[in-house]
C-alpha cells in the first residue's frame, strides 16, 4: 500500500463503555480492521484481561502485528466461524464482551488496487480477503442477467436494478468489466442521472456487490446466531451497523427474538408472542453518532451502534 490510509474508528468511545470492560475480562474484536477499537479495549483491560480480534483481511492481519501486547492475539478468518475458534481457546461461555464494526475499513475504501470505492479508478475486485473466493470482476462476468437485477435489487434496494444489469450483462457479453470506472461509467450509462442526488449514482450498485461478493449478511446472520452461547452471563453484544439490511439481521436474530421453544402445534399463538417467550439478552438503548462525530467523520452518518446484554442462564 503506497499512501498512508488514517481510520477514524467510529463510535469509538460510546462502544467501549457499552462493552462495560471488566479489568480481568476476555473480550473479542470481530473486525479488527485497523485495530481502532482493539487499541482502545486494550487500554482499559487489567494484566489479566485478553482480546481476540478477528479479521478476514490479511492486510489487517499485517497491521496487527505493530500491536506488541501478551494480552492480544488475532486470528485470520471470517467472523462466522467465531464459535469454534472461541471453542478451540477453551473460551466458548467466557466472553465479556464481543463487538461487531460492520462494513468496510478505511484500508480497504481507500486503496483503489482494491476496488471498493466508484471514486478511484483500479481493479473490480471488493473482496475483503483478496485470496478468497472470486473477485467482482469474475461474479459479474459468470452472472446471469436475473442474478445481477437481484443483486442489484436485494442488496443494494436500487430502483433501477433491471435497466443496470442489462447494461452489465450486455457490456461483459463483449468485453470484460475489470475496473471500478467501467462499472461506475455503466451505471451512469443506464440511469437518469439528476445531479442534484444526494448520492453518488453508483453507491447502491457497488454497495450490493460488495455485500454480494464478500457474502456479508450470511455472515453476520451466522455469527449472531452464535452470539448468545459464546458470552458468559451479563456479557455485552456491541454491534456497529450501516445499513438498513443489516438492521433487519440484528432486529430478527437479537433484538426481536433469541430462541423458540418447542409449542405443541394444537396451541394458537400468535408469532410475536411466540418469538418473545425466552430471551436469551437484555436490549440497551440504541445510540446514534453525534453531529461533532459526523462533521469530523462523514463516514459515521449512518452508523447506529446497538447494546445487548446476555441474560443470567
Ligand atoms: C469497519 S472495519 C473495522 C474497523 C475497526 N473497528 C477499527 O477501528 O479499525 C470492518 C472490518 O471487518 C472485517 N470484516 C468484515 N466482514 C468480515 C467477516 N465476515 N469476517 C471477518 N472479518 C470481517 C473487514 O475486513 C474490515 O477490516
Amino acid at each position: 500500500m503506497e499512501k498512508k490510509i488514517q481510520h477514524i474508528p467510529v463510535l469509538l468511545q460510546e462502544s467501549i463503555t457499552a462493552l462495560n470492560i471488566k479489568n480481568d475480562g476476555f473480550y473479542v474484536d470481530a473486525t479488527f480492521g485497523m485495530g481502532g477499537h482493539s487499541k482502545a479495549i486494550l487500554s482499559c483491560l487489567g494484566k489479566k484481561g485478553k482480546l481476540i480480534a478477528i479479521d478476514c483481511d490479511p492486510y489487517s492481519i499485517d497491521f496487527s502485528r505493530t500491536i506488541k501486547d501478551s494480552r492480544f492475539s488475532i486470528i485470520h478468518g471470517q467472523f462466522s466461524s467465531i464459535e469454534n475458534y472461541l471453542l478451540k481457546r477453551k473460551l466458548h461461555g467466557k466472553i465479556n464482551g464481543i463487538l461487531f464494526d460492520l462494513g468496510m475499513s478505511s484500508m480497504q475504501v481507500d486503496d483503489p488496487l482494491r476496488g471498493f470505492s466508484f471514486l478511484n479508478n483500479g481493479n473490480l475486485d471488493m473482496r475483503m480477503n483478496p485470496s478468497y473466493g472470486l473477485s467482482a470482476k469474475e461474479k459479474l462476468k459468470y452472472a446471469k442477467e436475473e442474478e445481477i437485477c437481484w443483486i442489484l435489487k436485494t442488496y443494494g434496494e436500487e430502483k433501477f436494478a433491471k435497466k443496470i444489469a442489462r447494461e452489465i450483462f450486455l457490456y461483459n457479453q463483449k468485453n470484460t468489466i475489470s475496473t471500478t470506472k467501467e462499472l461506475t461509467n455503466i451505471v451512469i450509462k443506464s440511469i437518469r442521472f439528476n445531479k442534484k442526488l444526494l448520492r453518488h449514482p453508483a453507491t447502491r450498485t457497488f454497495q450490493a456487490i460488495r455485500i454480494w461478493v464478500n457474502n456479508e449478511l450470511n455472515e453476520l446472520k451466522t455469527a449472531l446466531k452464535k452470539t448468545s452461547a459464546i458470552l458468559a452471563p451479563y456479557g455485552r453484544l456491541v454491534i456497529i451497523s450501516f445499513h438498513s439490511l443489516e438492521t433487519r439481521i440484528i432486529k430478527e436474530i437479537i433484538l426481536e427474538k433469541n430462541n423458540i421453544v418447542n409449542i405443541p402445534k394444537n396451541i394458537p399463538l400468535y408469532s410475536k408472542q411466540l418469538i418473545s417467550l425466552e430471551k436469551n439478552f437484555k436490549i440497551l438503548p440504541k445510540i446514534k453518532p453525534s453531529k461533532q462525530e459526523i462533521a469530523n467523520n462523514p463516514r459515521s452518518r449512518s452508523a447506529i451502534l446497538r447494546i445487548a446484554e446476555k441474560l443470567k442462564k
